[in-house]
């Protein structure tokens, strides 16, 4: 059974859930028939977190994972991932970080290590099209330590503020941000906190290698291959080999 969780958000994500446990917060969100915008889902562990491209998502005791819905105008749809990419990386700075960073297309880095994932999904239901967007942070070191995939690129956001802090400050952004959608500005906030300009990088997808040119003015990656072909992409996962 949810319990009621009280985060002490502004207007738009005042519906909040929270488990102990769960499956997955998004996975629950998708399977409800219903949606409505601004429903939110805690939980403090999950069992089955989901990560981009079918990956699993380590999601023990302590970490921060929340889901939540939005149902954006069709012509800002497609930068909702970026949104709340500037929006998790403003509230983790504000914990004190010095170094926080977007890393195309939507993980934040603390000191080069990436401390939280971010993944968007769309459900449709009639004519309605929402977006239910998973934040997952480690909040907390693991008891028995990240696994042995993912142990030299996790970090963690050492902090004394509580995830429920966390939790809302991220909120009240992204409620910022969406409710006076900015364009240039989210574009120019993006631009300045990503860490991937002048990268060597490997295209995942492809296993191209190539070196990123910047962030185009569609929050698109653009690299250059060798040979100088450019090549951009609209979404996908690049690799740093530099
Ligand atoms: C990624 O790094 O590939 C994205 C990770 C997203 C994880 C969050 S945790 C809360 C929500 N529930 C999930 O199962 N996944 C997202």
């Amino acid at each position: 059974m949810p319990k009621l969780y009280a985060l002490k958000v502004n207007h738009l994500f005042y519906d909040v859930e929270y488990f102990t446990s769960i499956s997955s917060t998004s996975t629950y969100l998708k399977n409800k028939k219903e949606l409505r915008e601004g429903m939110t889902v805690v939980a403090a562990k999950q069992t089955k977190g989901r990560g981009r491209d079918g990956k699993k998502f380590y999601s023990p005791s302590g970490g921060l994972y929340f889901s939540f819905v939005l149902k954006p105008d069709e012509k800002i749809i497609s930068y909702i991932t970026p949104l709340v990419g500037v929006a998790c990386r403003e509230a983790i700075s504000q914990l004190g970080g010095d170094d926080v960073r977007i890393k195309w297309v939507n993980d934040i880095y603390l000191d080069d290590k990436k401390v939280c994932g971010i993944l968007a999904e769309t459900k449709i239901i009639g004519e309605d099209k929402f977006v239910i967007i998973g934040v997952g942070i480690n909040t907390a070191k693991p008891r028995f330590g990240f696994n042995k995939k993912i142990r030299d690129i996790a970090g963690i956001v050492c902090s004394d503020v509580p995830n429920e802090n966390l939790n809302t400050q991220i909120l009240n952004i992204v409620e910022k941000y969406y409710k006076k959608f900015n364009k240039a500005q989210l574009l120019d906030k993006y631009r300045q906190f990503s860490n991937v300009e002048g990268r060597s990088v490997i295209i995942k997808s492809t296993g191209e290698k190539g070196k990123v040119k910047g962030i185009d003015d569609e929050f698109r990656l653009v690299a250059t291959l060798p040979g100088g072909t450019e090549k951009t992409l609209l979404s996908g996962e690049i690799e740093f080999t530099d």
